[in-house]
This record gives C-alpha cells, sequence and structure tokens, in this order.
C-alpha cells in the first residue's frame, strides 16, 4: 500500500521525446535579441563549461516558438558546442519543457506527497473534468494544457499549481472551476504565489 494516490502519467509521455520528437520543425535561429541574450550568458561560464548554459539557451528557443522542435534543440546544440542527443537528454528530463504545442496557460498540478495529502488528484481530475482533457493534452480551446509534475517546492502552500512560470497555492478541488474562468478572464493577475507579493497579512 502506498502513500501516493494513484495518479498515472500521461500515457503518451507528453515530456518525454523518447528519441521520437514529433517534428523536426522549420530551420530554427534566435532572434537578434535573443542571440545577444545567450550570447552574454554564456560569457559567465569557463569556455570549456559552455553546457551549464543549456538550461538558459533552451529557455531562449522555448520562449521564440512556445515549444522545441528537433530543429530547435539541434541549433542549441550548435551554440553550445555539444550534441543534439546532450541538448535531448535535457529536454526530457525536466518537465518544463516541451515538444510539442502547449496551451496559454501550461497547469502544473504538483502531485508529490504533501500536495497529494490535501486534495492534488481531485484538483487534477476537476481540472481534466471541467476541461474535457487529461494530463498532457490542451484543450479544445488552446487555453489550457494540464500537466502532473513532482514537488514545486512550496509544499507548505499545498495543493500548489504552477501556471507557466508562477505558483498557485492552495487550490482547493471545488474551486478549480472558478480559478480556472478567473484565468481565463483576467490572466495572470488571479494567481496568488507568495512571490508575486499578494500574501495577506
Ligand atoms: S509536495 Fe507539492 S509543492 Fe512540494
Amino acid at each position: 500500500m502506498s502513500f501516493h494516490p494513484p495518479m498515472d502519467y500521461a500515457p503518451a509521455k507528453f515530456h518525454k521525446s523518447a528519441r521520437h520528437l514529433p517534428e523536426d520543425g522549420r530551420e530554427f535561429v534566435y532572434t537578434p535579441e535573443n542571440q545577444a541574450r545567450f550570447d552574454e550568458n554564456v560569457k559567465r561560464y569557463p569556455p570549456d563549461q559552455r553546457k551549464s548554459a543549456i538550461l538558459f539557451a533552451l529557455y531562449l528557443a522555448q520562449g521564440q516558438d512556445g515549444y522545441l522542435t528537433a530543429a530547435a534543440m539541434r541549433y542549441v546544440a550548435s551554440q553550445i558546442g555539444c550534441s543534439a542527443a546532450e541538448v535531448e537528454d535535457v529536454v526530457s528530463y525536466y518537465t518544463m519543457f516541451f515538444t510539442r504545442p502547449v496551451g496559454t496557460y501550461v497547469l502544473n498540478v504538483c502531485r508529490t506527497l504533501s500536495c497529494a495529502l490535501r486534495g492534488a488528484e481531485r484538483v487534477s481530475r476537476e481540472i481534466a473534468d471541467t476541461l474535457g482533457i487529461k494530463p498532457g493534452e490542451t484543450d479544445a480551446s488552446g487555453t489550457f494544457t494540464l500537466v502532473e509534475v513532482e514537488c514545486l517546492g512550496a509544499c507548505d502552500r499545498a495543493p500548489l499549481v504552477m501556471v507557466n512560470d508562477d505558483w498557485h497555492e492552495c487550490l482547493k478541488p471545488e474551486d478549480v472551476r472558478r480559478f480556472l474562468d478567473e484565468l481565463r478572464a483576467r490572466g495572470p493577475a488571479v494567481l496568488t504565489g507568495c512571490h508575486l507579493d499578494k500574501e495577506k497579512a
């Protein structure tokens, strides 16, 4: 018997490229602005440790197109000076990188112990039922993608949902529908993350 509730990962291995990327993608190059940001960032590392800039390089690439194609990964590899397989290893490890298009808002529901004990499974199910999708899928409007992830480092604010790069704390299952409606209508202004300086006294 496990403490952990049965929250299966998406069967399609949403994050995992599994060496079979969904599309090669059009030719990829950084915009001039992103190239300048990369060139500046990579200077922070010794020349023989350029691989340390892979995460930053991938964030820039994903920020341009919304997800990472094989062409984008090859480009990042050329910028870093490593193999495309090494870049793909990083992409397939971290849940914040996507290898297919995602919605405007990526709802990352934490499924680890603290959040699980406070109803994360029901939060995820409520989101899925409301949007008519399963974890790993995007709703028909292209607004929301549901992902289940491991601990996001805010266990005292469980159940935690990370929306793109920001937190929404203590989301109760019964509040999910209203939360989605408000997020759709008002955008990130509805998020409650403590880092957004919205904590109540
Ligand atoms: S267990 Fe959910 S944020 Fe840590």
